[in-house]
């Protein structure tokens, strides 16, 4: 009996089975539904029943039960056509030629199980959940399931051992690690699910020598398919929400902060303390007491970053109205590196600044240093200043070559500018090229110093960077 509801397989498989030379196969009834399947069943009691392997209707597994419900001898067995009505093919693929068929039904008439070919025999006794793929697959699936997960806890100390993150210096740092944590984890069980599955099925379902037919063949699977659009969803959610729960954390803050304005300049970091009265160049905090960082910038978008903080925000020019905050409370006693994290030229990668973790009483003694020690030498705070408002950062006091024109020797000399005209160096040409740096541009430069560098500069200030230029000449 042959079981379809596509009317074309059974008129295929009857062009097959009239390529036998001998025709004594009998088709005792054509099922396109289960109701006739389970009549013709009853009234003709064949020997085999032909299930098409491609029907929906059919295959299935309850479907396939009730067929050899109540008879001893029955078998059914899994078929589909191959492409030009040549070749049946059994429900693992593997394919017969005409020839082929002809043996193998011969046995099945003869009531004897070809035990040569793969064929599929619902046991009566056993009903569905004797089906013998599916304990095969529930087999690999507890297999691979475990090497997966014995390579997810590979993976997990691996990634603990190898450290990814520096030392951790901040209090903020605390709850972005542990957001850092968890996606670790999550990383070492998705590399184990895809490598763990791929490394399973390549040495499990490697071609055995001399095998050349096809895989089976998976039209899809909607369970697998919700399963794996909704883990995915869940997983992201759950992680945007541990997110938005550590930004919180991470902008807690303290009613008394140490306040600081820091100023990103190509390419240099100036810190100044408005509360103290001092600016310097290097970033020193007191230890456990939270620092409210306001960063601007003088020209482009610079990003302030101090790695053992954690903590990343970006330097905007704009002045006032585009200043961003920060909130740092160092934990850690130590010495890091302010990097800048956003391209911002030429010097990008050189715009560091130290850091300086420091004791209470360490803190304080500086702050008193630093006050007590402006000098009565303009020459010498003119060099201070340069120092802290980035000049160095371009400009050389020594004659090598730089972004902008050397200090060396520059005073009192006479400068080629552009526009091909000359200028000699006077205190007031100087003046006008730290506060307009871009009114006059020397031959062989690039008007790329900021504009408003001079814009927290004092008179004095200015003054004192003259004298310490004419120091040089
Ligand atoms: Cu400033 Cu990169």
């Amino acid at each position: 009996m042959i079981a379809s509801s596509h009317p074309l397989f059974a008129k295929g498989l009857r062009g097959l089975l009239q390529k036998r030379p001998q025709g004594d196969v009998i088709i005792v009834g054509l099922a396109a539904t289960i109701e006739e399947a389970l009549s013709a069943l009853r009234e003709h009691r064949p020997d085999l029943v032909i299930v098409d392997y491609d029907d929906k209707i059919f295959n299935r597994d309850e479907i396939l039960a009730r067929l050899v419900e109540g008879e001893g001898r029955l078998r059914v067995v899994l078929l589909s056509l191959g492409a030009g009505g040549d070749e049946a093919i059994v429900y693992d693929r593997r394919t017969m030629a005409a020839s082929q068929i002809e043996d193998w039904l011969e046995k099945w008439t003869d009531g004897q199980e070809p035990s040569d070919l793969p064929v599929i025999a619902i046991d009566n006794g056993g009903g569905a959940s004797a089906y013998p793929t599916r304990r095969k697959h529930m087999k690999h699936t507890i297999f691979a399931a475990v090497l997966v997960a014995i390579l997810t806890i590979l993976s997990i100390i691996g990634l603990e051992q190898i450290q990814l993150l520096p030392e951790q210096a901040s209090v903020q740092a605390e709850p972005i690690d542990f957001l850092f944590d968890v996606e670790f984890k999550i990383i070492a069980f998705l590399f184990a699910l895809i490598v763990g599955l791929m490394l399973y099925s390549i040495i499990v379902f490697r071609r055995k020598p001399g095998d050349d037919t096809d895989a089976e063949h998976v039209e899809g699977s909607t369970r697998l398919e919700v399963l794996w659009t909704l883990a995915p969803l869940a997983t992201v959610l759950y992680i945007s929400f541990l997110g938005a729960q550590v930004l919180g954390e991470t902008l807690i803050p303290d009613p008394q902060p140490l306040e600081l304005r820091v100023v990103g300049s190509q390419w240099s970091w100036r810190f100044e303390y408005p509360q103290l009265g001092i600016t310097a160049t290097e970033l020193r905090l007191p230890v456990n007491k939270q620092a409210l960082l306001r960063l601007t910038s003088t020209d482009v978008i610079h990003s302030f970053w101090v790695p053992e903080f954690r903590l990343k925000q970006d330097a905007l020019p704009g002045g006032d109205d585009m200043v961003r905050e920060l909130r740092i409370t160092p934990k850690t006693l130590g010495e890091y590196k302010v990097r800048c994290a956003e391209l911002c030229g030429l010097h990008h990668a050189t715009m560091l600044a130290p850091v300086f973790v420091l004791e209470q009483e360490e803190f304080q003694a500086w702050v008193d240093e630093e006050r007590a020690a402006v000098s009565d030498d303009p020459v010498e705070r003119g060099q201070k200043w340069t120092a802290q408002f980035g000049c160095l950062a371009c400009h050389t006091t020594d004659g090598a070559p730089g972004v902008g024109p050397t200090w060396q020797g520059l005073f009192g000399s006479q400068e080629r500018l552009q526009d091909g005209t000359t200028v000699e160096v006077d205190p007031g040409y100087l003046r006008e090229s730290i506060v307009e740096p871009g009114a006059k541009i020397t031959e062989g430069f690039q008007n790329i110093m900021p504009a408003d560098i001079a814009r927290d500069m004092t008179d004095e200030q200015i003054e004192d960077v003259i004298a310490f230029i004419e120091s040089l000449k």
